[in-house]
C-alpha cells in the first residue's frame, strides 16, 4: 500500500464539519450571517474575551488591528524578527513603520530582555508580540516594560487554546488590547482562509466591525440624520461609510467550520501535546539536534504548533536541503519557520537591517527543520516520521 505524503501541517476535518458547511449550503446565508456571529460568541467565551470579530484571514486580522489602533505613517510598532512576513507586513500597510527585534534563545518569543528598547530612537506606539509555534510571550512582562501607552496586539496565530504562565488563555487580552488569530488549515482549527481578533475594549471592537465592512456604520446611534425621516423613523434602506474599510468578512460557509472545528479544540491541543512528547522522548539523544522550547515549563500550555528541531546541519555532513529531500522521498514534509523578516529584501531595504543585529533569529534560521505535527497524524504516521528521521541522523 502507498502511504500518503505526510506534509508538515494539515487540517482535521470530520464528517461533523461537512454536514455543518453542508447546512450553511441550503440555508439563506452563504456571505456574513448567523453563522459567523455563532462563532464570535463562542470563540469570545472560548478564551474568555468580551469581543471576537470574525475575519478573512490572520492577515487581514494584523492589519486591521493596526487600523483601529490608529497606526500610521510615522508610527513605529515593535515585531520579533523570527514570524511570518504578515505580522511585520500589517504595521507597512498602514504605512506605519516594523521596527524589527530580536527574540529570547531559550522561547524563540520577544522579552523585555530580548533587544534593548532604550535603542529605539523613535517613540514606538505599538507592540506585535507573536506567540512563536505556539508557545506564549509573557505579556505582563512586556506591558510593564513598555508601559500603558503602547498599543499590544498579539500575534496569536499559532496559539488558540494556549494559556500563560500566570493561567490566562491567550486571546483573553488580559494585558494586551487585542489579539489575533489564524484559521489557516495548518493551524490548530481551520475555516479555510480565515482570522479574528479578540478584544476587550468596546470602540476596538466596533471599529473592527465597521473596517472589516468598507467603513460602513448601522448602529443607529452613530448614524447621522441622514438615516432617519421627518418623524425619526429609520430609513430601512439606509447605511452610511464613515471611513475607509474593506471587505474582510468572514463566511458563513467558514464560520460554521470554524464553529464545529472549535468545539474540537481541546481534543486537537491533547493531541498535539502527546505527538509533541513522544518526539522530544524519541528525538532526546539524537546526535546534533537540539529540541527548542523543549526544557521549558511552557510546553505543557502551548498551543503547539509546530515541532522543531534545531540540527547543525556542519556536524551531520549534510545541508537543510539533502535532508528536507532524504525526508521527501519517503513520502515525510518538512519546512523552515521562518526566514526571519530583516532577510526578506522588502523589508531589509525598509529598514536597513543587518544579520548581526539579530543573532539568536539568525542561529535558528540556519539550524531549524520543522517536521510534521498535527492531530490527524496516527500512531502510525507519528513512528514512521520518528523513525525515518533517525536513520538520517545515525
Ligand atoms: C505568526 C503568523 N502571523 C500571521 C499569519 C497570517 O495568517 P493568515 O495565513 O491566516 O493570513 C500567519 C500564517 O501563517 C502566521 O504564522
Amino acid at each position: 500500500m502507498i502511504r500518503p505524503f505526510i506534509g508538515y501541517g494539515r487540517q482535521s476535518i470530520d464528517d461533523a464539519d461537512i454536514v455543518a458547511v453542508i447546512d450553511v449550503l441550503k440555508s439563506d446565508y452563504l456571505t456574513q450571517g448567523p453563522a459567523v456571529e455563532q462563532f464570535e460568541v463562542a470563540l469570545a467565551n472560548r478564551v474568555g474575551a468580551r469581543h471576537a470579530i470574525a475575519v478573512s484571514s490572520g492577515t487581514a486580522a494584523l492589519h486591521l488591528s493596526c487600523l483601529a489602533a490608529g497606526l500610521g505613517p510615522g508610527d513605529v510598532g515593535i515585531v520579533p524578527t523570527l514570524t511570518f512576513v504578515a505580522t511585520a507586513n500589517a504595521l507597512s500597510y498602514c504605512g506605519a513603520t516594523p521596527h524589527l527585534v530580536d527574540v529570547d534563545a531559550d522561547t524563540l518569543n520577544i522579552s523585555p530582555t530580548s533587544f534593548d528598547i532604550t535603542a529605539i530612537d523613535k517613540p514606538v506606539k505599538a507592540a506585535l508580540p507573536v506567540h512563536f509555534s505556539g508557545l506564549p510571550v509573557n505579556i505582563r512582562q512586556l506591558r510593564e516594560a513598555l508601559g500603558e501607552d503602547v498599543v499590544i496586539i498579539e500575534d496569536a496565530c499559532h496559539a488558540l487554546g494556549a494559556e500563560d504562565i500566570e493561567g490566562n488563555i491567550i486571546g483573553s487580552c488580559s494585558h494586551s488590547d487585542m489579539a489575533v488569530f489564524s484559521f489557516h488549515p495548518v493551524k490548530t482549527i481551520t475555516t479555510g482562509e480565515g482570522g479574528a481578533i479578540t478584544t476587550n475594549d468596546d470602540k476596538l471592537a466596533s471599529e473592527l466591525r465597521r473596517l472589516r465592512s468598507h467603513g460602513i456604520e448601522r448602529d443607529t446611534e452613530r448614524l447621522s440624520d441622514d438615516a432617519f425621516d421627518n418623524d425619526g423613523t429609520l430609513r430601512p434602506w439606509y447605511y452610511e461609510q464613515q471611513g475607509l474599510g474593506y471587505n474582510y468578512r468572514m463566511t458563513d460557509l467558514q464560520a460554521a467550520l470554524g464553529l464545529s472545528q472549535l468545539a474540537k479544540l481541546d481534543g486537537f491541543l491533547s493531541r498535539r501535546r502527546e505527538i509533541t512528547s513522544y518526539y522530544d522522548m524519541y528525538f532526546e539523544d539524537l546526535a546534533h539536534v537540539k529540541l527548542p522550547q523543549s526544557q521549558l515549563i511552557l510546553r505543557s500550555i502551548s498551543g503547539q504548533h509546530l515541532y522543531l528541531m534545531s540540527i547543525d546541519f556542519d556536524a551531520l555532513g549534510k545541508n537543510r536541503t539533502h535532508v528536507m529531500q532524504k525526508l521527501r522521498d519517503v513520502g515525510i514534509g518538512s519546512q523552515v519557520h521562518y526566514i526571519p523578516v530583516h532577510r526578506h529584501p522588502y523589508h531589509c531595504a525598509m529598514g536597513e537591517f543587518k544579520n548581526e543585529d539579530f543573532p539568536v533569529a539568525e542561529q535558528h534560521y540556519a539550524s531549524t527543520l520543522s517536521i510534521p505535527l498535527f492531530p490527524a497524524m496516527t500512531d502510525g504516521d507519528v513512528e514512521y516520521v520518528s523513525g525515518h528521521i533517525k536513520k538520517i541522523f545515525q
